[in-house]
């Protein structure tokens, strides 16, 4: 495939931060847009040069020479899109959270194999700095088995309170525990067997916002490791960076720390000292977006690494979470899904 026609469903923060990485792709060119709000779609099909714009669905989906979808409409709207997508005959990205419900995902992924398509769910992080280097460092023989750690991701209050409208609609838990939880699956390379998780309201409440301010989550693996994941939507709006993205894992021998943000370290100790891998910047750089890896992958014919599977677990370990927090209890992966 010479190129590939993109099109975007949902045209807000994200849908323009994709549609940046489609038209930077020299493979790639973007067919058209759609948003609900048909200003925002004109206004888009303007600024990214697409040649068509709409404010629904069914007729984005006849618009010719659309390879493939990307889908960044508010976490719980996503269903509609990507399930019309594939069934269109079209691979589709969509963004983390794959849904916000185990039906909506199920969904999803009988029309991914019905339809033989690609669905991506676009995990960024994996591509993030400092986590691939702390995948293969967990991988190699000196570390020892994953025994315990810890992942930490929380935004500045600017985030529920001025910067997602949707934010009462939604919870940091579905904004940002997707994507570290996501990482704990990529990295350890298992899956999640129960949670216990604890959760407290007030400070946004008190804002306008009605959301959980944040999620502490002990998540048991498969492969025995038991990771605590912090999800915070309640630091201080003067921090200087909006996002806080912090990992450590402890092996048998040997633990890795990444601190993506604000500070770009990645250490690892082993039994003689701390090493402090350089060069991890350019290494991810030399490595794209997740966004021109799924370009990369429809132009070549590759089937993603990320599929549907991966958003399904992803979505329904977020609702054991959820539901432990609700009951005050341990709650199995089996139970929700
Ligand atoms: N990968 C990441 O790190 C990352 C970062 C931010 C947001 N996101 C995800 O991207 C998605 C969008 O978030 P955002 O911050 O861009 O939200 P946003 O509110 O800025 O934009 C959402 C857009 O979707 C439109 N929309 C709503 N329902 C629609 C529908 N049914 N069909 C077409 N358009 C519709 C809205 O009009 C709006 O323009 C969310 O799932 C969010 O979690 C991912």
């Amino acid at each position: 495939m010479a190129s590939v026609g993109m099109a975007q469903v949902g045209c807000g923060t994200w849908g323009q931060v994709m549609l940046t990485r489609f038209r930077a792709h020299s493979q790639a060119r973007i067919e058209a847009v759609c948003d609900l709000n048909g200003d925002v779609a004109k206004q888009i099909a303007e600024q990214f040069g697409a040649k068509a714009y709409y404010d629904n669905l069914e007729e984005l989906l006849r618009h010719p020479g659309i390879d493939a979808v990307g889908v960044a409409t508010p976490d719980f709207a996503h269903r509609e899109a990507v399930v019309g997508a594939l069934d269109a005959g079209k691979h589709v990205l969509v963004q983390k959270p794959m849904a916000t419900t185990v039906e909506d995902c199920k969904a999803m992924v009988e029309a991914e194999q019905r339809s033989g398509r690609y669905l991506m769910v676009d995990f960024q992080h994996r591509w993030g700095i400092g986590f691939a280097e702390a995948r293969a460092a967990v991988h190699s023989e000196s570390f020892g088995r994953v025994v315990h750690g810890h992942i930490r991701m929380s935004n500045s209050q600017r985030v529920p309170t001025q910067m997602l409208s949707w934010a009462g609609r939604s919870s940091v838990l579905w904004f940002l525990g997707t994507h570290t939880l996501d990482l704990l699956r990529f990295i350890l390379d298992s899956e999640v067997t129960r949670v216990f998780a604890v959760s407290r309201r007030g400070v946004l409440e008190s804002r306008g916002v009605p959301t959980p301010d944040f999620f502490q989550s002990t998540l048991e693996f498969d492969n025995g490791a038991c990771i605590q994941m912090e999800n915070s939507w309640v630091l201080p709006e003067g921090e200087i960076a909006v996002i806080e993205l912090n990992m450590e894992l402890y092996g048998a021998n040997e633990c890795v720390r990444v601190n993506q943000a604000p500070n770009n370290v990645i250490q690892k100790t082993t039994k003689t000292g701390l090493e402090v891998p350089l060069g991890a910047r350019s290494a991810v750089m030399a490595r794209g977006t997740s966004i021109d890896y799924f370009i990369d992958c429809v132009v070549s014919g590759t089937r993603p690494s990320i599929t549907g599977h991966d958003g399904l677990m992803n979505t329904a370990t977020l609702v054991a979470i959820e539901r432990s927090v609700a009951e005050g209890r341990p709650v199995a992966l089996a139970e929700v899904l």
